[in-house]
């Protein structure tokens, strides 16, 4: 009875959560001391010290303690990562002559091993990032599933065609994998941007060498052990832990890497674009920041409108590139939205993540904690107004309260930077040609949502606001099968669904002659 009141509470806990996921199960107790198993580094289905010797600490954010000590890859362990991507690519390898089913029958194996060790994996998390386990649980994890279940079935459907040319040829298309892929991830979603990043990759035919982010290495680790438990050949997956300048550089670098995929800041992704060219100019796909404008509309319905956009900003703590923080809202509405906005901030439950209780925990570090306060500290001195929040709280790990600032300009620092917390920055506004104005003057181009029954108002939108994801009364719906990117500084290329795996593939024409019978 206990145990069903807690799942009571933790389900209503979720409130926006079971807008967006499908809440298919009830959600395990966490563990709130995983075990840590692997500290190495993956390369060739083995576990690597780095050559350096060196190690580095990842922390508990909940606590600013370490949890333990992670080998730290360098440029020498990219390399012998790289060199053992490129033997598992070589014609005739067992990966490059297994059959495309085989592929998919892999990574199908593969989220089952996930699935099964699923409550360990969600407390793991949970321990190095600071995200609610049952945010993590029912969100990031489920999400990782469908990932791979989706890119499993598509491994043998990538399909070329054949084309009708002009005289006696007969010619068609293959779509083969680009060769060994770079791939840097980031920490707020740590498993989901793993699957995000190898669903399409081994899907396609590709080996990969993954540098997880400084901040959150341990469950990239404990899943590429899962993938040599679920039969991938030695060198098709490599996983390094280590710092972006150094790792993260040498792999955007390499000369024997055929693609780099990057999700991460906007500052960091000019970086590597121009690694990624002035080395061998390899394919690159992009995934950055956004300041994403969520408009609403005065026929909306308020209370829903408000929910939405509150998860808009505030979920994942905010750190979140396509989180909605740019909120514009009707003039005839505005009092009452800012007023409805600044009591659900208010109820808005901060701390321990093991805790079903809360619906947030910490921010991943003192680096980012210090950026958010920073910028809130801008909007104050900018004269927004400071409606609730705007504070640590207390002074062990990095939580932080949840903030909402109203009357908001549009050349506010707080309406211009990714705040990367959960500051909800409110506007207001007067007739649709000026919110799309307004909408579009950002250098970022990611998402944005919409709250109104108006369709025709919510088409003509629709049209004008200039972003890869538009919501309409809704906002963070994820699903494998609908693609994500940026517009302008956003991003570059699509992740998820079927448009992710051009990003892993080259076309090759084929063309032959055909004698006629008669000739
Ligand atoms: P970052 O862009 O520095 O890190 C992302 C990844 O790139 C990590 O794996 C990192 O190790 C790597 N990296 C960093 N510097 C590199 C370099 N010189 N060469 C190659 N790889 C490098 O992001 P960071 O510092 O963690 O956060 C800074 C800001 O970036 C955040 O406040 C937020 O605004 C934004 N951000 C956006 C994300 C998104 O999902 N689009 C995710 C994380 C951060
Ligand atoms: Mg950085």
């Amino acid at each position: 009875m206990a145990g069903l009141l807690n799942l009571c509470r933790a389900t209503s806990r979720l409130g926006s959560l079971k807008r967006t996921y499908v809440v298919a199960a009830a959600v395990p107790k966490p563990d709130r001391n995983p075990e840590v198993k692997y500290t190495g580094i993956f390369i060739n289905n083995e576990w690597h010290k780095s050559v350096s010797g060196k190690t580095f600490p990842t922390i508990n954010p909940s606590t600013g303690e370490k949890i333990c000590d992670v080998q730290e890859g360098d440029k020498a362990d990219i390399d012998k990562a790289v060199k053992a991507a490129n033997e598992a690519f070589k014609f005739g390898s067992e990966w490059r002559r297994m059959d495309a089913g085989k592929r998919g029958l892999l990574m199908y194996r593969l989220a089952d091993l996930i699935e099964r060790d699923i409550e360990y994996l969600t407390s793991l998390e949970t321990l190095d990032n600071g995200k609610p386990f049952n945010v993590a649980y029912l969100g990031d994890l489920h999400l990782a599933l469908q990932c791979y279940r989706y890119y499993a079935g598509w491994a043998d459907k990538m399909e070329g065609k054949t084309i009708p040319v002009d005289g006696d040829f007969f010619a068609y298309t293959r779509h083969e994998p680009i060769g060994v892929a770079g791939q840097l991830i980031p920490w707020n979603f740590p498993i989901l941007m793993m699957a995000w990043k190898l669903g399409p990759a081994l899907a396609s035919g590709c080996t990969v060498v993954l540098k997880t982010a400084e901040q959150t290495p341990l469950t990239a680790n404990y899943i590429a052990q899962l993938a040599a438990e679920a039969g991938y050949p030695p060198g098709v997956l490599n996983v390094v832990p280590g710092y972006g300048p150094t790792a993260g550089a040498a792999l955007a670098a390499h000369m024997d890497v055929d693609k780099l995929a990057f999700t991460g800041s906007t500052e960091v992704g000019q970086l590597v674009s121009q690694m990624a060219s002035a080395s061998n100019l390899k394919r690159i796909t992009l995934e950055m920041g956004g300041k994403s404008p969520v408009v609403v509309l005065s026929d909306a319905d308020l209370e829903d409108a408000v929910e939405n956009c509150h998860f808009a900003t505030f979920f994942n703590h905010g750190q979140c590139c396509i989180a909605g923080t740019r909120v514009y809202v009707e003039e005839s509405i505005y009092d009452k939205f800012v007023e409805a906005s600044v009591e659900r901030a208010r109820r808005r439950t901060v701390g321990d993540p093991f805790d079903p209780s809360n619906e947030m925990g910490p921010q991943i570090d003192d680096e980012q904690l210090g950026k958010i306060l920073n910028l809130v500290d801008s909007g104050k001195k900018e004269g927004a107004k400071l409606a609730i929040g705007g504070h640590q709280i207390g002074d062990k790990g990095y939580f932080m309260e949840p903030t909402v600032f109203a009357d908001c300009t549009d050349n506010m620092r707080i309406a211009r930077e990714e705040i990367f917390g959960p500051v909800q920055s409110i506007f207001k506004f007067k007739s649709l040609d000026e919110v799309i104005e307004r909408s579009n003057d950002s250098m970022y181009g990611l998402g944005g949502g919409i709250m109104s029954n108006d369709m025709d108002k919510v088409n003509y939108l629709i049209q004008g606001i200039r972003a890869g994801t538009i919501w309409i009364n809704v906002y963070n719906k994820f699903d494998a099968a609908m693609p994500f990117g940026g517009y302008k500084m956003s991003g570059n290329g699509r992740e998820l669904g079927e448009y992710a795996l051009e990003g892993y593939t080259e076309v090759k024409t084929v063309c032959m002659r055909v004698l006629q019978k008669n000739s």
